[in-house]
């Protein structure tokens, strides 16, 4: 049946593949900065009073371990106390909230793919302000899913994220770039979670905390090695470490996915071909 989805942060790279995902059998209702302030809850409290949604999908984020560093206060609303305050209108409602999370609660002693049946023990703000938000979440409303995703690839309108900005220097014509081989992730499509997500939706699946990614593991290295011989953009893709690039915060080093619990998303270079094709149809 179909119901009526609030989908906060509907113009980010997750919202906007699951706007496209969502709304051929749902009522989507899609906020984005524009259209509120996610750290002032009155707001918050206005647009779920507004749209009487069924569902509410959070994908706002204060993304980035450098930012979470920068502003900590802010970190903490925004990826703490505000999915704390969703699933408590949510529990009031009886509404299912849709909350997402990061690899980045995990720290790097296990030298595998992290599982549902790993415990958190997050290294920096990010992580542990997502991980908060995660607690608070399972913690106030029952009707919840959870789903942790990696490193993400996808389409999407800013360039502030690390694949989007690789592609930008390329796009400008940098012939050579440096790019870590000692951060490890799962590299994901934000299509192939949409999907995945409208599937756990349409077929009611029990409520609770998943793992959502692109099956294997890659250094960025490899991830953008790959792009750049898929997109056959004339470059060089140099290999080099994480500690070539300061930043504020600790970063992870080797933190990829896995689920025990949904089925797994196709590998992760056979999604990386399908981001391509949809690259090159923008040209
Ligand atoms: N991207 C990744 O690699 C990655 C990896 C692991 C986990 N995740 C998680 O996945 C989720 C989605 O990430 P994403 O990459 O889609 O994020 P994104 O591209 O940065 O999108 C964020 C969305 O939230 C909106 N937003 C941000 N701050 C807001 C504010 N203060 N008030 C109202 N709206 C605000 C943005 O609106 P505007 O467009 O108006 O700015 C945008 O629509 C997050 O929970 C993140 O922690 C992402």
């Amino acid at each position: 049946m179909p119901k009526t989805i609030l989908l906060l942060g509907h113009t980010g790279k997750l919202g906007r593949a699951l706007c496209n995902s969502l709304s051929s059998d749902h009522l989507v209702i899609g906020k984005n900065s524009r259209d509120f302030d996610a750290a002032n809850f009155d707001q918050v409290t206005e647009l779920i009073d507004e749209c009487h949604p069924d569902i509410i999908i959070n994908t706002v984020a204060l993304m980035g371990i450098d930012q979470c560093e920068l502003e900590p206060e802010k970190a903490q609303r925004i990826n703490t106390l505000l999915p704390h305050y969703l699933a408590k209108r949510a529990f009031e409602r009886n509404v299912t909230l849709v909350h997402f999370s990061t690899d980045a609660v995990f720290n790097d002693e296990k030298q595998d793919c992290y599982t549902e049946n790993d415990s958190p023990s997050p290294l920096h703000l990010y992580g542990v302000t997502k991980y908060g938000g995660e607690c608070l979440v399972r913690s106030s409303c029952e009707r919840h899913y959870i789903f942790r995703v990696p490193l993400l690839f996808g389409k999407a309108e800013k360039q502030n994220q690390f694949v989007e900005k690789m592609l930008a220097l390329l796009d400008a014509g940098q012939k050579e770039i440096r790019v870590s081989n000692d951060l490890v992730s799962s590299p994901t499509y934000s299509c192939d979670v949409a999907e995945q997500v409208k599937q756990f939706l349409l077929n009611e699946a029990p409520f609770g905390t998943y793992h959502l990614a692109n099956e294997g593991k890659a250094s960025l290295h490899e991830l953008i090695a790959e792009l750049v011989v898929l997109l056959k953009i004339d470059a060089t893709v140099e290999k080099a470490s994480f500690l070539d690039f300061p930043s504020a915060g600790i970063k992870n080093t080797y933190t990829p996915l896995k689920s025990v619990k949904a089925n797994a998303l196709r590998p992760w270079r056979e999604a990386v071909q399908d981001y391509c094709c949809s690259l090159r149809r923008r040209d």
